[in-house]
């Protein structure tokens, strides 16, 4: 996959929409066989420094039995699967919250150079203790760019991402409402906003969010499916009581560029 002028027009113009949560799609048996696959039927595993496992491996089999016929026409006005070349994404099992970033590509990802992100796809699987209240939170920015982490104060996220400490160096940032834009740190979030999508339980300081707005939060239910752009920036909170584990689904759908109309 290539960052190139022709990519970051034609997402813009086509895959750029607002995150959506939908409630109550998956049953309590279908979350279970879902995580029955993460255990026994993904190819690869790791752990990360923090804590994390990750699994992947088997995506396309994974999605054409047990993800798209149940949310097929759940999502048909947003997502046409008919679209969709390749299932990217990971199982995650962790006892954190996680930090601010994107779920786009490393720069130097294994995509074909003609693949292009279409949509990502976001399935809670399970949360320990069961009435933890966290949140997912999407802000309005997208980077239409490879993979980053909003890390401004220090404790950096551990991934193999860009790290940005200073937001106003990060390019390619495009709203709905403005267009192409810049991150301006200046402008600092409200403590409004700040206690209304629950960040104080994410736990990083107010400053962290400087120059980010957020679009909308959701709260973290088992059941649902979240879909939002992949370059979408996102973040979580660890909420109340702290959850002690959380496992979840991510699939990233891919398609094919349109080089004919995009250059
Ligand atoms: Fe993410």
């Amino acid at each position: 996959m290539k960052f190139d002028t022709g990519f970051k027009n034609e997402y813009v113009a086509k895959y750029v929409k607002p995150s959506m949560q939908y409630q109550d799609v998956f049953t309590e048996e279908q979350l279970k066989e879902l995580a029955e696959f993460m255990f026994r039927k993904t190819q690869t595993w790791r752990t990360s420094p923090t804590g994390n496992l990750f699994f992947r491996g088997n995506f396309k089999t994974l999605a054409s039995e047990l993800v798209v016929p149940i949310i097929k026409d759940i999502v048909k006005e947003e997502i046409d699967f008919d679209k969709v070349t390749t299932y990217s994404g990971n199982f995650f099992h962790t006892p954190h919250q996680y930090g601010i970033h994107t779920d786009m590509p490393e720069i130097d990802n294994t995509f074909e150079e003609d693949d292009i992100t279409y949509r990502s796809l976001l399935i809670p699987l399970y949360l320990e203790p069961k009435h933890n209240k966290s949140k997912i939170v999407f802000y309005d920015q997208r980077v239409v760019d490879s993979g980053c982490t909003f890390d401004n104060g220090g404790w950096k996220s551990t991934t193999h991402y860009r790290s940005f400490d200073d937001y106003t160096l990060i390019d390619n940032v495009y709203t709905m409402q403005q267009g192409w834009c810049d991150i301006e740190t200046i402008n600092k979030m409200t403590e409004d906003e700040f206690v209304k999508h629950e960040l104080f339980r994410a736990p990083s300081p107010i400053e962290r969010y400087n120059g980010l707005t957020i679009e909308s939060s959701f709260d973290w239910q088992p059941g649902s499916l979240y879909t939002f752009d992949t370059a979408a920036v996102h973040s979580s909170t660890i909420g109340k009581p702290y959850f002690k584990c959380k496992g979840g689904l991510r699939i990233s759908l891919i398609t094919k560029r349109d080089y004919d109309n995009f250059k």
